[in-house]
């Protein structure tokens, strides 16, 4: 969760830097920090201010130096504060670290280097590292030795940029937390995601788990570590070009990228009808074979995995279990010889997803990934990428992805069961539906319905077989994006106890098709008997409706369109609450800390 990112080039460093962390806002935004270079000083700030104040103020300092690192923090060891935000700097403030993911030794760290004399001034993890690598110094090794001797000594994950006052150069390494390097015309944009750089420069190198490297003005160097002679090498892997595609970053004329990113969904679900993935058929031969598939993934991304537990397998008569990626440890010993894991993640970066995966490869399953980032770790664990090619999703609420992850699952469901020659045509009707929910008209009248439900304490959401899911992943939408609270139920369910929650006005949104209308119709009038305000969103309006927005059905892919009107409401209540849309409070993007 957090940002790092780094410069070194030719270029005043602070702006960039600046620039660079607004990108990377997404990743947490409790705090921010930056440091720069400049014959051998240091230019060390930090703030819990937000980060268009913090740039305000920087900028007017003209701060000199090419080089530089940056933060954006999203805490987990240590309050939001000014002195938890990095970058860390070591006792003598030459050498300075900005980190992302969780020292799980950081505490004995921390211990032993205040034995031998070091000085803490926060209460996170990640000062250790600036820390570590003085007393490596203090020991009389080199700062390429000491350096290169932390992933020795770090356990758990990791992107760590640090830089010395004294060396014109920035070191960089990772374990299980993301890093990359922009390259550019002699200069080098080191950070934790590419749309960091993606304005400056689409070449980018990646960086393997545990590799120290150094990069200077003469290029990126690896640190020889085992060698008793050290040195470095040049690092031999070209930079890898980005397409167009993965490059368009701007929020153009839109006021927010949620709302950027909703409008997007009829072009993505486009793109990935008429050309679906190449590993599709690759992933086909792995399925058929499989004695179970377990879908795995973690808030939005499993809500798709319930969806596939409905949806996906049925027609090949295959054995198909959802599980959320964190309680995945509690269902691992069930898995049987033959397994085949498929994980659904945006950002390929989840955690508890990349956990849950390691613990099924470690008992002999095959791994799919169904991800956004086809460099992301999770992708690199694999034995087979799919990618959804969304397009970047920067709003930390998933909109878009969520729609590509189900429509990925119909077209695998189409290359198990060709014979069933529905789902293509399903998802095309999708697209259409998408194209009328979010016209002018459709937009309007949903932010009419916003005001209605901006006023109240809680909405219940309600639906049956996969519409159940649209209804989890709808209460999941108003919770983080409108601040709503907001629960979903089985349509069955309500007698059995939710309806003691019911009171006069109780706003509740049923989610059907056409062959759900009729019990919708007789749990609605349940609601409504008692003081119920009933919403609904499906292709024809109940008798019951107290507003009613269009959803055309689309056969098998109905959740894709359905799930449109609630991410625009839950857009549009956050406007009319205050809240920002793109930057949920406490949330990040990609969680990477279990
Ligand atoms: C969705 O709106 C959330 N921001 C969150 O639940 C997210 O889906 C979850 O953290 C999983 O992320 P991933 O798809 O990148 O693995």
């Amino acid at each position: 969760m957090c940002g790092v990112t780094g410069y070194l080039g030719q270029r005043a460093a602070a702006p960039i830097l600046l620039d660079s962390l607004k990108r990377l806002e997404y990743r947490g935004y409790d705090s921010c920090g930056l440091v720069v270079l400049n014959d051998g000083g240091v230019a060390l700030r930090r703030s819990v201010e937000p980060l268009d104040r913090f740039r305000t103020v920087i900028l007017s300092e003209n701060l000199p130096g090419t080089v530089g690192l940056a933060h954006t923090r999203w805490a987990t060891h240590g309050v939001a504060d000014a002195l938890n935000a990095h970058p860390h700097s070591s006792c003598d403030g030459t050498i300075l670290a900005v980190h992302n993911g969780v020292l799980e030794n950081g505490d004995e760290l921390r211990a032993t280097l205040i034995r031998q004399g070091h000085r803490f001034t926060s209460d996170t993890d990640s000062e250790t590292i600036p820390h570590l690598v003085e007393q490596s110094l203090r020991e009389g090794q080199t700062m390429d030795a000491a350096f290169a001797a932390l992933p020795r000594r770090l356990v758990g994950s990791y992107a760590v940029l640090l830089v010395h006052a004294k060396t014109d150069a920035i070191y960089a390494l990772r374990r299980d937390s993301p890093l990359v390097i922009g390259v550019g015309d002699n200069e080098y944009f080191p950070a934790s995601d590419i749309p960091s750089f993606l304005p400056l420069t689409s070449r980018v190198v990646y960086i393997t788990q545990d590799e120290p490297l150094v990069i200077d003005r003469t290029g990126i160097h690896r640190i020889r570590q085992h060698s008793p002679a050290g040195g470095r090498e040049p690092l031999d892997r070209l930079p890898v070009i980005l397409d167009q595609n993965v490059t368009s970053l701007s929020k153009d004329s839109f006021e927010h990228y949620m709302l950027k990113e909703i409008l997007e969904q009829a072009s993505t679900l486009e793109r990935l009808i008429e050309v679906p993935p190449e590993p599709l058929a690759k992933a086909r031969a792995l399925l058929q074979k499989a004695s179970s598939i377990k879908l795995i993934g973690a808030g939005t991304s499993y809500h798709a995995c319930l969806f596939g537990e409905h949806a996906f397998g049925v027609g090949a008569g295959l054995d198909v279990e959802a599980c959320v990626s964190s309680e995945f440890e509690f269902r691992a010993s069930l898995l049987r010889p033959g397994a085949v894991v498929v994980a659904l993640s945006q950002s390929g970066e989840t955690a508890d997803t990349i956990h849950a995966v390691r613990s099924a490869q470690g008992r002999g399953a095959k791994v799919i990934s169904v991800t956004n980032s086809e460099m992301s770790t999770l992708a690199q664990m694999s034995d087979l990428v799919i990618p959804l090619r969304s397009g970047p999703e920067l709003a930390v609420a998933a909109t878009k992805s969520y729609t590509s992850q189900l429509a990925v699952l119909l077209l695998l469901d189409q290359e198990l069961a060709p014979w069933a020659v529905t789902d293509v045509r399903s998802l095309w009707k999708a697209r259409d539906s998408i194209l009328n929910l979010t016209s002018t008209a459709a937009r309007a009248h949903i932010a009419e319905l916003a005001h209605e439900l901006a006023v109240r304490p809680e909405v219940f959401l309600m639906g049956r077989g996969p519409h159940y899911v649209t209804a989890l992943e709808a209460a999941l939408k108003l919770k983080e994006v409108a601040g709503l609270r907001a629960e979903a139920f089985h349509g069955g369910e309500m007698k059995h106890g939710p309806l003691a929650l019911i009171e006069e006005g109780a706003p509740v949104v049923m989610f059907y098709d056409r062959a759900g209308m009729t019990r919708t119709e007789i749990a609605a009038s349940e609601l409504i008997a008692r003081g119920a305000l009933v919403f609904t969103v499906g292709e024809q309006r109940l008798r019951s409706s107290h507003l009613h927005v269009r959803a055309d059905d689309a056969g098998k892919a109905t959740p894709i369109p359905q799930i449109i009107p609630l991410q625009l409401l839950s857009y549009e209540i956050a406007k009319i609450r205050g809240r920002d849309p793109d930057h949920p409070r406490n949330l990040a993007k990609s969680v990477t800390v279990i």
